[in-house]
């Protein structure tokens, strides 16, 4: 486990499976996100098969929050693309569970798994893409301390219309010094 101040992070299992379904089918969630295309559960448990191909570091994490006596599954993030060489990596996040949104989790979220990027994984560099409409996902990763790095014109089809894609970082001496 990795333990932030509200939540957790553990390994995604086969039982989130019907969970994820939900969130990767609500337009809400996706509008953010590549997934544009509705999913079936038989999709999903492909993509999970493939994940024991891809190396430890880069396998999604189930975000958790407290919930009674247990925990409950509020999201999910991962790293993917590391590279060894150049010590980077880019993330990706999806809470999923809309009853929390807008209550500092996503903040919370990706200053903890920044800080696995750079304390455990030893990353050098982080790296994310975001659609240029989603300014609420915008303004989490500016908080948490990523620059804007470029932008990808036009890169992107969604809802009838072009939008661009923006790429934002965060590198470690910069992390250091927040
Ligand atoms: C994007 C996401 C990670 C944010 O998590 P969250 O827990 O809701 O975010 P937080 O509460 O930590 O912070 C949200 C910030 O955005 C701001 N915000 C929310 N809606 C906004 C809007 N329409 N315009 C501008 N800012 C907005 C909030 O005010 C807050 O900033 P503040 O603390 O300065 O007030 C999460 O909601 C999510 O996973 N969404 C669905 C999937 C997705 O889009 N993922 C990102 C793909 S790149």
């Amino acid at each position: 486990m990795i333990y932030g101040e509200r939540i957790r992070f553990r390994r995604a299992e086969k039982d989130d499976l019907p969970l994820f379904m939900e969130w990767i089918n609500d337009p809400d969630v996706t509008e953010g996100l590549t997934l544009y295309l509705p999913m079936g559960l038989w999709e999903e448990e492909e993509w999970f098969a493939g994940l024991a191909k891809r190396p430890q570091a880069e396998r999604p994490m189930t975000v958790e929050i407290p919930d009674g006596d247990g925990w409950r599954a509020i999201g999910n993030l991962s790293f993917f693309n590391i590279d060894a060489v150049a010590r980077s990596g880019e993330i990706g996040i999806m809470l999923g569970d809309k009853s929390i949104w807008n209550q500092g989790y996503g903040t919370e979220a990706m200053r903890l798994l920044l800080k696995h990027g750079f304390e455990t994984l030893n990353l050098n560099r982080i790296q994310l893409y975001v659609y240029d409409a989603n300014i609420w996902a915008i303004r989490t990763y500016e908080k948490v301390g990523f620059i804007h790095e470029g932008r990808k014109r036009q890169a992107l089809f969604k809802n009838g219309k072009y939008q661009d894609i923006l790429i934002m970082s965060v590198l470690r001496e910069e992390w250091e010094k927040e």
